[in-house]
């Protein structure tokens, strides 16, 4: 019978857990989320987020996985064989996650090519919508498959599936180790040009001003929330299944910090590096940081385009740092999203690795197949506002709720985590888990509703949110009471659990 698997170091465990954590979410999803909610006033409730939910969070997910050392729905079933559906939910909305996620970074080494010699001209809206994407324009028209989306999803899948098919240690911790020592090299050497380009300072004022009147709105607060369950990868099973790989003498707490804290330096050295880049963009054609600043998919591929053609110096090679430092950090946080579904397919049915990871890439790369058509990227913009919102979030609440209120088992859990670390966390940790967590999400996703009911998402129309967008969250959810019910196959773990 096959032992669990095992990262190699304990530097090997962080590089793969602050790679998945550092992914397309830090570098343009933070810069204008930090934009759009009170600029420089965004850090107060972004730092409350980040010490009252996202350490506390991921600190309880390191411990699940290392005491319980099985995938999340295992560790779940451990704790109450009630709760097992949990785990799969959660592995179910990272499946869905991860199924557009390989196409932003399909995007991405795309641009990464078109940037030897800026092939994407001067327009680069109509490059990137007409020429690239071949949008349709409409929800209800895919047109087809758009083959210049579709190779590169393909590559990058190939990729991944290697990867993936070579274990924990000689795939997703050698990756990490070779991926994250460049991306940051690149990150660094983007941020100081950012920040020294003509006109930068217009664009730092624009983040770092801070609009304190935005502190009293509450979507800037689940703005805040929402950035930090997405950016920590908590909520969706990936820490529970990365700390599962830990050996038993492994220090959680500080491993929890350093991590956390890895990922907001990231985060802030990205949006300097954007907004500086935004700065010198709007003082070179006259007009002001407002007016160049753009939120989503268009900041990295309908903007940084436009900056990189006004580079003074080497444009090609600043395109290259941009877009190959999305490919890397996409790519080391989507070989971390499909983890939770390969341990527990692995676990629950008794598969080989290469089995469990064959069938789930296989199926997330048949739903990626998608958002390659020509009308893809309303699908993925539907998937990823509805996934993100109800269901990583929300599965993030239910889980501290099991847990802290349910299961009852925060006590024994910090007991673990100061047995084995060098830091120890005080009660502070359980009243934020207990009860702030608990209440702020809840709001959180209440307003989220309100706002869902006052005006359609982007006007999208309702059929199409309906069809793509909630169908996608009941079904995360009917999955996770469906694979409860199927029963666990003789393996090592289902011959302890099966009795
Ligand atoms: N944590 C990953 C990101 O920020 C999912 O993109």
């Amino acid at each position: 019978m096959a032992t669990r698997e095992q990262w190699g170091s304990r530097t090997g465990f962080l590089l793969a857990a602050i790679g998945s954590a550092i992914g397309l979410g830090n570098i343009w999803r933070y810069p204008y989320i930090a934009y759009e909610n009170g600029g420089g006033a965004f850090l107060i409730p972004y730092f409350i987020a980040l010490l009252t939910a996202g350490i506390p969070i991921l600190i309880m997910e390191y411990a699940l996985g290392h005491r319980y050392q099985g995938g999340t729905p295992y560790v779940f079933k451990k704790l109450s064989k009630k709760w097992e559906w949990l785990g799969w939910w959660q592995i179910v909305v990272a499946f869905f996650i991860v199924t557009y996620y390989v196409v932003i970074i399909g995007w991405a080494l795309s641009f990464t090519y078109f940037s030897f010699g800026t092939q994407w001209g001067q327009n680069t809206e109509a490059f990137f919508f007409n020429q690239y994407l071949g949008d349709t324009g409409a929800f209800w028209e895919a047109g087809g498959l758009q083959w210049k989306v579709l190779l590169p999803v393909l590559l990058i899948w190939a990729v991944i599936l290697f990867v993936m098919q070579k274990g924990v240690r000689k795939g997703i911790e050698r990756a990490s180790k070779i991926l994250m020592p460049v991306l940051i090299l690149m990150m660094v050497a983007i941020t100081i040009r950012g920040v020294t380009l003509p006109g930068a300072v217009e664009g730092l004022n624009v983040l770092l001003t801070p609009d304190f009147s935005s502190l009293v709105d509450p979507n800037v607060w689940i703005a805040a929330y929402g950035q930090v369950f997405f950016s920590l990868s908590i909520g969706f099973g990936i820490m529970i299944t990365y700390s599962s790989y830990l050996p038993e003498k492994s220090d959680l707490a500080n491993s929890g910090m350093i991590a956390a804290l890895a990922n907001s330096g990231f985060e802030f050295l990205a949006a300097l590096g954007v907004f500086g880049a935004l700065g010198f963009l709007a003082v070179s054609q006259g007009s002001s940081v407002n007016e160049v600043v753009n939120a989503g998919v268009a900041l990295a591929f309908v903007i940084f385009p436009q900056i990189i053609n006004q580079f003074p110096g080497p444009n090609s090679l600043y395109g290259v740092l941009f877009f190959g430092s999305l490919l890397f950090a996409g790519f080391t946080s989507a070989v971390s999203i499909l983890e939770p579904a390969i341990a527990g397919v692995k676990e629950k049915f008794d598969l080989s690795r290469r089995q469990a990871v064959n069938w789930v890439c296989g199926l997330a790369f048949l739903v990626s197949l998608m958002y390659t058509t020509r009308g893809g990227i309303r699908y993925l913009d539907t998937v990823d506002h509805f996934i993100n919102q109800y269901g990583v979030a929300l599965a993030g609440l239910v889980e501290v709720i099991m847990i802290a209120w349910a299961v009852r088992k925060l006590g024994m859990i910090q007991e673990h985590i100061n047995a084995v670390s060098d830091i120890r966390i005080g009660n502070w940790w359980r009243f934020c888990l207990a009860v702030v967590t608990p209440v702020m999400v809840t709001l959180m996703t209440v307003f989220n509703l309100m706002g869902e009911w006052a005006k359609p998402y982007e006007n999208y129309p309702l059929s199409g949110l309906i069809a793509v967008g909630w169908s996608v969250v009941l079904v995360a959810l009917v999955l996770g009471f469906v694979f409860q019910k199927i029963g666990w196959r003789q393996s090592a773990i289902g011959q302890k659990e099966a009795s």
